[in-house]
């Protein structure tokens, strides 16, 4: 088969996916109109424009400006339900979803409501398709840690019924200057309370950000972690730990982590045999969901199939799934 072809015929699965980062302008204007949102931009094809980043930072503040027309359970079913339908097409059979509470508590959404709404649209995936997935809350890292421990407080009387997808905590947002050590103790907190822990770091941020999500963060997956790179005994650390990086290529083009797809990392730091995987990040910001972050970087980078193969194995191996589930998988 030709490679478009053969990337869609790979079972895969996806662990790095901001679910407010799948909002696409299209339902980002229908839900404005509906909930009487005002935005600061006239049409479709005017916000689609403005998607034109120079840095993380400058994708955030549209990020969270968008995020502003979320308000009811429904509108975050909807969504929700609209990546689903992404991860059909691509191929897609189990998703670690992100969302970030406090984008909505600080405009008066109820956190039960940001919960609700995710999880009818999975639990029904699940049960109609037998979609898999699980939920990861994750803090703002712009954010104070006290802040944080008042999102966790929150979130905690829910835990009893979301028992079924909720497994873990993260840690996103703008990475420069919020370094990992400033969450340490509601990391220590969200560990004993038994989450699967992870966190962005090395995406603008140095390798020292990476060694302290895992030295003093205690995570099991570095999101994003291109970074590494720069730090050969960190790099040695990684692979000998098999500590998976959840890779965003399109991610990293957009804003400006790589400047083209062909100077990318993602296969020198397969082939010094880090446990590597491909994904999305924010598809409707950054111009393609799995499939299409696959054929940049395969094409970009002259992957061969057994790379891409590894790759999509790899996203089971790094998935929370229990053991007996990845089986299934692979
Ligand atoms: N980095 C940091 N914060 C984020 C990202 C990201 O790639 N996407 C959504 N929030
Ligand atoms: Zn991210």
């Amino acid at each position: 088969p030709d490679l478009q072809s053969f990337i869609e015929g790979l079972p895969k699965a996806e662990l790095h996916l901001h679910i407010e980062g799948t909002l696409e302008p299209e339902l980002l204007f229908a839900l404005a109109q509906r909930n009487q949102v005002k935005l600061a931009y006239a049409t479709i094809e005017e916000l689609r424009a403005a998607y034109d980043f120079s840095d993380l930072q400058s994708f955030l503040d549209l990020y969270y400006a968008g995020a502003a027309v979320l308000q009811t359970e429904q509108d975050f079913y909807e969504m929700t339900a609209a990546y689903i339908f992404h991860c059909q097409s691509d191929n897609v059979r189990h998703a670690e979803i992100f969302f970030d509470p406090q984008t909505h508590t600080e405009r008066g959404i109820g956190i039960d409501v940001v919960f609700a709404g995710i999880a009818r649209a999975l639990r029904e995936a699940r049960d109609t398709q037998g979609f898999s997935s699980a939920m990861i809350m994750s803090f703002l890292r712009h954010l104070s840690e006290e802040e944080a421990f008042a999102t966790l407080e929150a979130a905690l009387p829910l835990r009893e019924q979301y028992q079924d997808l909720w497994i873990g905590i993260g840690l996103d947002s703008a990475e420069r200057g919020n370094p990992p050590e400033k969450f340490a103790k509601v990391f220590d907190r969200c560990r004993q309370l038994g989450f699967r822990l992870v966190a962005h770091a090395g995406e603008e941020g140095p390798p020292a950000y990476v060694r302290d999500a895992l030295d003093v963060l205690h995570v099991e997956r570095i999101d994003h972690g291109v970074r590494s790179e720069e730090d050969p005994a960190l790099m040695a650390r990684l692979a000998k730990q098999r500590t998976p990086l959840t890779v965003c290529p399109l991610s990293n083009l957009k804003l400006c982590v790589v400047n083209n797809m062909a100077d990318h990392n993602l296969a020198r730091l397969l082939h010094a045999g880090l446990t590597v995987t491909i994904n999305s990040d924010d598809p409707a910001y950054f111009g393609g969901y799995m499939n299409a972050n696959y054929l940049a970087v395969a094409t970009a980078l002259r992957l061969s199939r057994v790379d891409i193969i590894a790759l999509t194995r790899n996203s089971f191996e790094a998935s929370f799934l229990p053991e007996a589930d990845k089986q299934r998988f692979l």
